[in-house]
C-alpha cells in the first residue's frame, strides 16, 4: 500500500470486494517490481495518487469470474495488462495501434471501468494503480485487461511479460518490424532494452549493437543476442556510425528514459530509411531535440507503448515463444522476494542490482 509519496510501502490488510460484471478475481502468484511503481511511490509522477495499491507486473490464477465474462474461467493462468485490449474500440480494430480506448479515463484516475473501486479500508475507497494493483495476494481486474497464457508457463517468469520484457520485444517485432539481415542498435540494457535485443534477434537481425553504461548489463545483452557491445556516452553516435560503415543503423531503439539518448538514437539511425523507436518515459516537461535535417535525410522516429503489443492476443504468443526456448527469461530474474520485502525490491532497483526482482506469493 502506498500511503504517502516518498514513504516506504506498507503491507496491510485491506478489503477487496467481489468482481462486478465483466470483472475477474485473480490470485497473484508472482509480480515483478518495476521503475514505474517506484516513480509513482516517490511522488515524481505528476499524475500519481495515494493511497493506492501499486504493482503492475502480475501473473496469477483466475479464482472467480463475474457475469458477462466469457473468455476466462476459474483456474486459467493470466498475465495482467496495464494496457488492455477490448477488441471492440476503433484502436483495437486497427492493426496500427495497441492503445485501447475502452477504459483509459477511469484507469488513469485509479478506478475500475464503472468508475468505482473494489479496494477499500474501513469503508473508505482505495484506488487501483494502472488498473492492476498487483502488489497484493488478490486483485480484481476487468476481463479485457487479462491475457490468458499457457498453463505450462511458470508464473514467476511469465510475470515479466506484463511490462518491460514485452515492451522491448514488441518494440522490435511490432513497432519497428525489424527485417531479417538488418543492423540494429539498442540504447539501454535494462529490462526493456534487453527485450529489444532479443526481439531484434528473433526478427533475424544480422548485427545487434547494444549500448549501456554498465559492463555487467552489456554482458547480459550478449546473452540475448547482441553482437557488439558499446559503453555509452557523448561519443556513442560516432562509434555507432563507425561500426556501421559510416551510415548508421537500419533500426535503433531507445530504452533509457533519457532525452539525450533519444536524440542519439535518432542520430545513429541510417539516412534514407533508418527508424528510431523510443521506448523510454522521459521526465516531466522534458522535450526531445531533433535537428530537422536528420528527418529530411530520411530518418524516422516512432514511439512505442507496451511495444505496440495487443495484450490479450500477443502476450500469450510471446509466452509460447518463451516456452519453445526462443526467449531466455531466467537471466532477467535476479532476486526473488516476498511481498513483505517489496521496499527492498525498490532498493535493489535503485542500486541497479540485477534486472528484476520478482515477488513470489505463497
Ligand atoms: N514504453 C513503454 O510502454 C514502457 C514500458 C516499461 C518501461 N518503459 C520505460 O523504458 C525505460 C527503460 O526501462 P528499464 O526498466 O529497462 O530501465 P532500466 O533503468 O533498468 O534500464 C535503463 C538502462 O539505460 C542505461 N543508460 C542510462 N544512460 C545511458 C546512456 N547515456 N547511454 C546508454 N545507456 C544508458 C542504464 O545503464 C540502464 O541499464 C524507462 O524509461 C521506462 O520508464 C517504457
Ligand atoms: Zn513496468
Ligand atoms: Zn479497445
Amino acid at each position: 500500500m502506498l500511503e504517502q509519496f516518498g514513504a516506504p510501502l506498507e503491507v496491510q490488510e485491506v478489503d477487496l470486494a467481489e468482481p462486478c460484471a465483466g470483472e475477474v478475481l485473480v490470485r497473484l502468484v508472482a509480480c515483478g517490481v518495476c521503475h514505474t511503481d517506484l516513480y509513482t511511490a516517490s511522488g515524481a509522477d505528476p499524475s500519481g495518487y495515494a493511497p493506492a495499491v501499486l504493482g503492475h507486473e502480475g501473473a496469477g490464477v483466475v479464482e472467480r469470474v463475474a457475469e458477462g465474462v466469457a473468455s476466462l474461467a476459474p483456474g486459467d493462468h493470466v498475465v495482467t495488462l496495464f494496457s488492455p485490449q477490448c477488441r471492440a474500440c476503433v484502436h483495437c480494430l486497427d492493426p496500427r495501434t495497441n492503445l485501447c480506448l475502452a477504459i483509459r479515463e477511469q484507469q488513469n484516475k485509479g478506478y475500475l471501468p464503472d468508475g468505482t473501486t473494489r479496494l477499500s479500508r474501513g469503508g473508505e475507497p482505495i484506488r487501483h494503480f494502472m488498473g492492476t494493483s498487483t502488489f497484493a495476494e488478490y486483485t480484481v481486474m476487468p476481463e479485457i485487461a487479462l491475457a490468458k497464457i499457457d498453463r505450462e508457463a511458470p508464473l514467476d517468469r511469465a510475470c515479466l511479460f506484463a511490462c518491460g520484457l514485452s515492451t522491448g520485444l514488441g518494440a522490435a517485432i511490432k513497432t519497428a518490424k525489424v527485417t531479417p539481415g538488418s543492423t540494429c542498435v539498442v540504447f539501454g540494457a535494462g529490462m526493456v532494452g534487453l527485450g529489444a535485443v532479443a526481439g531484434c534477434r528473433l526478427q533475424g537481425a544480422e548485427r545487434i549493437v547494444c549500448v549501456d553504461l554498465s559492463r555487467d548489463r552489456l554482458e547480459l545483452a550478449r546473452g540475448q543476442g547482441a553482437t557488439d557491445l558499446l559503453v555509452g556516452g557523448p561519443d556513442a553516435v560516432e562509434h555507432v556510425v563507425e561500426l556501421t560503415g559510416g551510415f548508421g543503423a537500419d533500426y535503433t531503439f531507445e530504452a533509457t528514459g533519457s532525452v539525450a539518448v533519444m536524440r542519439q538514437a535518432l542520430e545513429a539511425a541510417r539516412m534514407g530509411w533508418g527508424l528510431a523507436t523510443m521506448c523510454g518515459v522521459a521526465g516531466k516537461g522534458e522535450t526531445l531535440d531533433i535537428v530537422p535535417r536528420f528527418l529530411i535525410q530520411g530518418r524516422r522516429v516512432a514511439g512505442s507503448s507496451f511495444g505496440g503489443i495487443k495484450g490479450r492476443d500477443e502476450v500469450p504468443e510471446l509466452v509460447t515463444r518463451y516456452l519453445r526456448g526462443e526467449i531466455d527469461v531466467d537471466p532477467f530474474i535476479s532476486h526473488t522476494i516476498s511481498l513483505d520485502d517489496v521496499n527492498r525490491g525498490f532498493e535493489l532497483m535503485e542500486a541497479q542490482d540485477g534486472i528484476r526482482s520478482v515477488i513470489a506469493f505463497d
